[in-house]
């Protein structure tokens, strides 16, 4: 099986069969040793530096309804807030200090009625820090305003697909959703520039290894710079609330599947990963990821941000907690990379 691990590695490919096997085994020496080959394929990338992500959660107001998601329209439990323009400049100025040269600006996903307002913030971020990345992660739009945003000034775009196959993807979501909308989303981002990022929950609900092996087939023929795994969480006001979570294993081994996918590719440690464990973020650097996105909100309204259950966001999670990141990561004989860490092709040899 070990063999399979080097022809992924040699040839960035292998068939669904022998992912299956790869997704699937038991063998703990096996799955040591596809962790220790991305790991190598990270590090000979990007040597032993994770960049970082300064991560402004710009409101937790939604028009969807996603089965799982805590911010979901229906959830009368939440308070919704969203940030002033001049409270998303305040923290992008302490993350600036704090030395940050990513922010990326997430929320719940807004009709295009609000499009102006942030073509406004992305511009003013635009001017006032010209040598930081900015990137977005604000749900599904028109390509108008894709457009617009990419004008403003915004360089990258996160949109996970969450689940490539069409049925699973609408046993997850409302009627009104639907997976060629995403898809579409996704290739008009391609097309306007933005560095593109995709990726799924691993062990949402219904998810099979047949779903996994069809998301990752997806992800590399999509190529895209960045990749977003994390584990699924169950959020108690929601109606999969009761659903197990995903595990670290099954999340580690697709970072590392990617990885020898996608050689060069932007692949965070989430937070969602470093929820269900101390040590999840480190694990997943072990495993071949190079990012990792600390929470720069403005204090006051991370619990509300509750996409799941327990979301980590003190400590290394919080921007204040770079030193404890810092000394977490030099643990395993890793550092931050203060750079703005764009997407680079075949950067090694
Ligand atoms: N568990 C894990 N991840 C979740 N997300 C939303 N709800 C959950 C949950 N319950 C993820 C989705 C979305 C991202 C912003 O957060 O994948 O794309």
């Amino acid at each position: 099986m070990k063999a399979l691990v080097d022809l992924i590695e040699a040839s960035h490919h292998l068939d669904d069969d022998q992912l299956r096997v790869l997704l699937t085994t038991t063998d703990a020496v096996v799955v040591d040793y596809l962790h220790e080959r991305a790991r190598a394929v990270a590090q000979a990338h990007f040597g032993t530096g994770v960049f970082v992500r300064g991560l402004i959660e710009l409101t937790n107001v939604c028009r969807n309804d996603c089965l799982y998601c805590g911010i979901r329209r229906s959830n009368h439990h939440v308070a919704r807030y969203t940030l002033t323009t001049d409270q998303v400049m305040e923290c992008c100025e302490s993350g600036y200090t704090l030395g940050f040269r990513t922010f990326v600006l997430q929320g719940g996903e807004w009709g295009d009625e609000r499009a102006d307002w942030i073509a406004g913030i992305i511009s003013e971020m635009r001017r006032r820090w010209p040598d930081c990345a900015i990137t977005l992660s604000l749900g599904e739009h028109s390509r108008e305003v894709y457009d617009l945003w990419r004008e403003c000034g915004a360089d990258r775009y996160l949109l996970r697909h969450e689940t490539h196959n069409a049925d699973h993807y609408a046993s997850l979501h409302p009627a009104e959703m639907s997976h060629d909308q995403r898809m579409q989303c996704l290739q008009w981002l391609k097309e306007l520039g933005y560095q593109t990022g995709t990726g799924i929950m691993v062990g949402s609900p219904g998810q099979t290894v047949d779903h996994l092996i069809e998301d990752l087939q997806f992800i590399r023929e999509f190529r895209p710079e960045m990749v977003g795994l994390g584990p699924f969480i169950a959020q108690h006001d929601t109606p999969l609330g009761n659903h197990p979570n995903g595990t670290i294993d099954m999340t580690t081994r697709l970072y590392s599947l990617v990885r020898l996918m996608l050689p060069s590719a932007l692949i965070p440690s989430t937070t969602a990963l470093a929820t269900l464990s101390p040590d999840g973020r480190l694990q997943g650097i072990l495993a071949g990821a190079n990012v990792v996105m600390p929470n720069l909100s403005p204090a006051d309204y991370r619990d509300q941000y509750a996409l799941y259950d327990g979301k980590a966001h003190t400590g290394s999670e919080a921007a204040e907690g770079l030193q404890q990141l810092a000394a977490q990561l030099a643990t395993i004989g890793y550092h931050i990379d203060w750079s703005r860490g764009d997407y680079r092709k075949n950067l090694a040899p």
